[in-house]
């Protein structure tokens, strides 16, 4: 199974494929459970039942690699209205907001940066509006550099913008100390994305003991820790160092994905721990999905059977 990671992970990049699948809806088969709907208020009602058990969200409006000016804008206007309607229903103060730069511009010749940048600044402050917070997600690693200065650019204005940084790359342990300063929010996850030996660990006991260091430093640091994983041995880990580091529940944070262990998120948040699940949702799941079920390649044959009946 773990051969078909590399496959499936470049397949998540293919136009052909992308175009292929992406008109069955969000409603068939496998895409359901990892994404529980198109619209805000889909999105919406399922972050008031997640709510309604403990649990804290954040939420992205899925999109990625976009190559043109009105889809950045069409996205950073769905954020905002995304901020506006969980204001407006009081959710705000347990969800907040994902983004993934290449969906606001940042993949856009020559003007990326600045594109991303300002789009962000806009999401930010719509955010701030409705009195939560933006992590920026991370994308493969041509963009870790732009995006940590884009992070650094919006703390400026909105200290309380979060990253996430990835385990599997060998820079991230220094990155960890970087951001591991009083205000800092630091979502740990291990990586998504195909990325070369050059840059990145490839085994999954190399990407595990890194997320391992990367978790003692951001636990011994000043900042606020997310650890995004659904591993069991990294969930025990995190408890372990959590309890040794002296850290009391809520100086930290679980996150976890829609949809990928409902029942440890519930036992995690029973036991007290702050526990927030991360709702993808739109029209565009076929990157998210395709990582997914790299993750998970079991899944395939559930995928390709609700292609088959659409
Ligand atoms: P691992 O892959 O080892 O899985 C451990 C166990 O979790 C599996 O044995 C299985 O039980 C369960 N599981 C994992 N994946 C599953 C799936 N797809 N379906 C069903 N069960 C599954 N990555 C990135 O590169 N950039 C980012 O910005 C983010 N953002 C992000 C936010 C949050 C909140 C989370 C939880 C994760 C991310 N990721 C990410 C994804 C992350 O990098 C990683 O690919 C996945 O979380 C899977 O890694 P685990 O740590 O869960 O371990």
């Amino acid at each position: 199974m773990a051969l078909l990671r590399e496959p499936l992970l470049l397949l998540s990049r293919s136009g052909v494929v992308k175009k292929l699948v992406s008109t069955m809806p969000v409603s068939a088969g496998i895409v359901k459970s990892y994404v529980p709907g198109e619209t805000t208020a889909t999105a919406v009602e399922a972050t008031r039942g997640l709510v309604d058990d403990d649990l804290k969200v954040t939420l992205d409006f899925l999109g990625e690699d976009t190559l043109d000016v009105e889809h950045a804008d069409a996205t950073v206007a769905a954020y905002v209205e995304l901020l506006r309607e969980l204001s407006s229903q009081g959710l705000s103060r347990s969800a907040e907001v994902s983004v993934k730069l290449s969906a606001i511009g940042q993949a856009l010749q020559d003007v990326g940066h600045k594109t991303a940048l300002e789009n962000a600044r806009t999401i930010c402050r719509a955010a701030r509006n409705a009195g939560t917070t933006v992590t920026l997600d991370m994308e493969d690693h041509t963009t870790t550099d732009s995006t940590l200065t884009i992070l650094r650019e919006l703390r400026k204005d909105f200290p309380e913008t979060g990253a996430v940084l990835q385990a599997y790359l060998h820079r991230t342990e220094a990155d960890c100390r970087a951001l591991a300063y009083e205000g800092s929010r630091v979502r740990l996850c291990k990586g998504a994305y195909n990325e070369p030996e050059e840059v990145a660990y490839q085994s999954r006991i190399d990407v595990d003991r890194s997320y391992v260091r990367c978790l003692k430093v951001l636990l011994a640091g000043q900042g606020y820790p997310m650890i995004a994983s659904h591993d069991p041995r990294i969930v025990e880990i995190a408890s372990s160092l959590a309890s040794r580091f002296g850290r009391a529940q809520g100086s930290y944070e679980f996150q976890m994905l829609y949809g990928i262990r409902p029942d440890e998120q519930r036992r995690l948040a029973r036991a007290g721990e702050t526990v927030r699940v991360y709702i993808p949702y739109g029209q565009e799941w076929y990157g998210y999905l395709m990582r997914r079920l790299a993750e998970r390649p079991q899944n395939l044959s559930f995928f390709l059977k609700s292609l088959i009946s659409k």
